[in-house]
């Protein structure tokens, strides 16, 4: 029999037991027909009315210290105790597979290196993109490539509050509580809202593709919590939608230099990525062979979350020895360059007279100008042409010293 321990028993716990129980037969198909089961769920809440009753336990050392557990699933979140108890697991000798994008986020090379060291595997599909296969396309069966590029909409909460803010003209707050409801949102939104779980999403795609070990916190990130319904009409104006974006984009040949960035951006109608909504997710990797290719799927909530964990628990099994190809480098270094030297077209939308709208075409140059409904006669918006981060700031600290006011700016990405 190969017992599997699953940690924490919150949605996505949950669902893993759920699924399991659900498809256990071909399952145990995939490992060769072997008998498999759940043999403990550590929680330290009380689920008395559970079918898995008899399955719980309060003590990891009950997990770490049993032999029969060949592969243990983390799906508690957060940074400790997971960490400590996924580097025990491993050291004991059991593969764990994780959903836990912090974890891996700021310790997956580690952990990959004790899991190298233990002849055990690491296994984090889960971590992005919910039940979207990424992880095993990007280091497995795009191998051939050299990855250039990765861009996505990464955070299934906020794409389901955007796509209600522009197919319903639902309000912030009133679309953050019906995704907390459905169980996408994290325990705690601002991760969702202030982007820094697409930070870490992006962060693990980037390390992967470019064997760098890049940290959530040299990555500038910005939430949607300022997005606007005026700034959604601009954007519809203008020929697209507002989408949460996380994106990396190797520099230097050997990848030792990246940009990346997290915010809000126009995506024009024309790419694949505007038409991903709800609390799907969609990754475009763009490799030098292949060229763009795109990831689709569900990327938050119960179900696909633990198809991918259970996927990673299938492979585990399967695994005579380590996944030589998943693994980078952390060398303690920051390999993100300063944002302000990345270049796009920017969206703005000021406040200000007729004089400023003149000026503004002096200063940017070939402006497009965007309308929308019940637009007020002291307000105008307008897309400006390619340039640095810092060229777009001085322009519009120029505009702003003859008294027109910046209301909203969000990059205009071309993917
Ligand atoms: N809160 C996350 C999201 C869950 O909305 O995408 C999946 O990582």
């Amino acid at each position: 029999m190969i017992y599997i321990a699953v940690m924490g028993y919150g949605t996505v716990g949950s669902g893993v037991a759920e699924v399991f129980y659900k498809n256990r037969e071909s399952i145990q198909r995939k490992i060769g027909n072997k008998p498999m089961d759940i043999k403990y769920i550590l929680d330290l809440r009380d689920f008395p009315d559970s079918p898995y009753a008899d399955k719980f336990t309060k003590d990891f050392n009950v997990i770490a210290n049993d032999p029969d557990i060949d592969v243990v699933a983390e799906v508690m979140g957060g940074l400790e105790p997971a960490f400590t108890y996924t580097k025990t697991c491993l050291e004991h000798g059991k593969s764990v597979v994780t959903s836990n994008k912090e974890l891996v986020a700021a310790r997956g090379a580690e952990l990959l290196e004790i899991a190298r060291r233990n002849n055990v595997n690491f296994f984090f599909e889960a971590s992005v993109g919910g039940g979207i296969p990424i992880i095993r396309p990007l280091h497995s069966s795009l191998a051939a490539n050299e990855i250039d590029e990765i861009a996505g909409i990464l955070n299934g909460t906020t794409n389901f509050i955007l796509t209600k803010m522009i197919k319903e003209q639902m309000g912030f707050d009133d679309a953050l509580a019906l995704a907390q409801k459905l169980g996408y949102a994290e325990r705690n939104p601002s991760a969702d809202v202030d982007g820094h779980d697409a930070c870490r999403k992006i962060c693990i795609l980037a390390s992967l593709s470019f064997g760098r070990h890049i940290y959530p916190e040299f990555i500038h990130t910005e939430g949607i919590r300022s997005v606007t319904l005026e700034d959604v009409a601009y954007a519809e104006n203008w020929g697209g939608v507002i989408k949460l974006i996380g994106r990396a984009k190797r520099v230097s040949e050997d990848g030792g230099k990246i940009y990346a960035m997290v915010s809000p951006a126009f995506i024009s109608h024309d790419s694949q990525l505007s038409s991903v909504d709800d609390v799907f997710n969609g990754i475009l990797v763009r490799g030098d062979a292949t060229g763009d290719v795109v990831f689709y799927g569900k990327g938050a909530g119960k179900l696909p979350t633990a198809s991918a964990v259970i996927a990673d628990i299938v492979d585990a099994v399967k695994a005579t020895s380590t996944s030589k190809s998943l693994q980078w480098k952390d060398d303690g270094k920051n390999h993100v360059l300063d944002y302000k030297q990345q270049s796009s077209s920017f969206y703005l939308r000021m406040q200000g007279s007729i004089d400023c709208v003149q000026k503004a075409k002096e200063i940017f140059g070939e402006i497009k100008l965007l309308h929308r409904p019940g637009q007020p006669n002291d307000e105008f918006a307008f897309v400006a042409p390619c340039m640095t981060e810092t060229a777009m700031d001085e322009k519009s600290a120029q505009l702003q010293q003859i008294g027109c006011r910046q209301l909203a700016m969000l990059r205009v990405l071309d993917y």
